[in-house]
């Protein structure tokens, strides 16, 4: 019997309900806003409001996949974070409650930096090889936050990407053959009493550059088709413009000759308006890529995956025909423009808001108006909610 091809059956985003122009920034920095907007490639970044963590991020991307498939045949969630809310308890057993979650169901968090979603879209597709009537709800989801008045402070960002990994997906085919890579370094990393990162800026741009080109050499000698073959490329964006130099770099050593920046921008465009966001990064770029682009079916499209510390990984994604009725491209782009401007005092003063780190407890002001919130801290416990507005996760008809 021949296995059953797996992919991605459905894939959504969310982002927080807040967003700063980075002009505001470049202004209060004293910096030229064309350092941003064409040195990093970023126009804005998305903003947590006090209320929005990782978990309601989460629940906000993977509800609408639900609503739209149901629960019945998922056996696993797999959450991927790098801003774990517990030092044990799994960030999707929150979404249980929130997203109306059968007990039957196995749960856990991943994490290794920006790349811990690629993990889980392949931890995912073996079980799915094992079971292949089951799908696997794989969650993306993080807030990137460095340390004010610091070059990285303009990429941050949040999002979350929620993925339904199946046999016979309906929008994108995952090919066995993928290349890895990995290597012990300290580029970024975010020791257990630091609520930001460290980062060692531009060792990790040049970490980033090592281990996707060594990704792409291990995909080439286990018989993944060659650089300059694919349609296009989607690639972690710590900033947009790291895509642009990554793929700069990968053709000048896989594929000298062919330019082809424009495989790579279009997906870009939604991440150059949410900034940084870690796990979902890449995901984001691929769902920026087939919300732009005209019709791949059947076209071959890389996703490149890094996370500092660092492991590198390429994936090899086939858009299934048909899959353009199923993109869910209005919603996303509602999810851009609904976001609320701040000004940069109001985003410095959410930056410095910090929950009691003693145990306290803690109520949560109602800040926005996305399906789902955090409202409290009690005897400490998180204590999540979903609006009243928040629709039904149960499958439409
Ligand atoms: N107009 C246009 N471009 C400008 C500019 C201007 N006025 N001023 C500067 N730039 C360009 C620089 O030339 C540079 O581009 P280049 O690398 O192509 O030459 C880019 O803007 C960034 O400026 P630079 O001064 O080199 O870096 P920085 O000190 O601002 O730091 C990072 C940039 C990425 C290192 C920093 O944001 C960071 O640490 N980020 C977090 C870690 C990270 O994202 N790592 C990536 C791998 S995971």
């Amino acid at each position: 019997m021949a296995a059953p091809t797996i992919g991605i059956h459905d894939i959504c985003f969310a982002t927080t309900g807040y967003v700063l122009d980075l002009a505001e920034l470049a202004g209060h920095r004293g910096v030229p806003v064309q350092k941003y907007q064409r040195g990093l490639g970023q126009d804005s970044m998305s903003v947590p409001a006090e209320d929005e963590d990782i978990v309601t991020l989460a629940a906000a991307a993977a509800a609408p996949i639900l609503a739209t498939h149901g629960h019945d045949e998922i056996r696993t969630v797999l959450v991927a974070t790098e801003t774990g809310v517990d030092q044990s308890k799994a960030a999707g057993l929150y979404l249980l409650s929130l997203l109306d979650l059968p007990s039957s169901i196995r749960v856990v968090e991943l994490k290794q930096a920006c790349y811990s979603g690629t993990a889980a879209i392949q931890f995912a597709a073996a079980m799915v090889a094992r079971e292949p009537g089951s799908r696997v709800l794989v969650i993306a989801t993080d807030i990137a936050r460095y340390d004010l008045d610091t070059a990285a402070e303009a990429t941050q960002g949040a999002a979350a990407v929620a993925m339904l990994i199946s046999a016979d997906p309906a929008m994108l085919q995952l090919s066995p053959i993928s290349g890895v890579y990995a290597r012990d370094i300290s580029d970024f990393w975010r020791p257990n009493h630091r609520s930001t990162p460290v980062v060692a800026g531009k060792e990790s741009i040049a970490a980033y550059h090592d281990a996707v080109a060594g990704a792409w050499r291990d995909f080439h000698a286990r018989g993944g088709r060659k650089f300059g073959d694919f349609a296009a490329h989607c690639y972690h964006q710590p900033f947009t413009q790291m895509a642009v130099k990554a793929h700069r770099e990968l053709t000048r050593l896989f594929a000298a000759g062919a330019e082809s920046e424009a495989a790579v921008l279009a997906g870009t465009l939604y991440n150059r308006k949410i900034g940084n966001c870690y796990t979902a990064s890449c995901y984001l770029g691929l769902v920026s890529l087939l919300d732009h682009s005209g019709d791949l079916s059947g076209c071959p499209v890389a996703v490149v995956s890094y996370g500092s510390g660092c492991v590198a990984e390429v994936l090899e994604l086939y858009p299934v025909p048909g899959y353009r009725a199923r993109l869910r491209t209005e919603l996303h782009r509602r999810t851009m423009t609904e976001r609320t401007t701040v000004s940069y005092a109001e985003y410095r003063h959410l930056w410095n808001i910090q929950p009691p780190t003693d145990g306290s407890d803690y109520l949560l002001p109602d800040q926005r108006s996305g399906p789902f919130r955090l409202a409290a801290i009690s005897g400490n416990r998180r204590i999540y909610e979903r609006r009243r507005n928040a629709g039904s996760t149960k499958k439409s008809a």
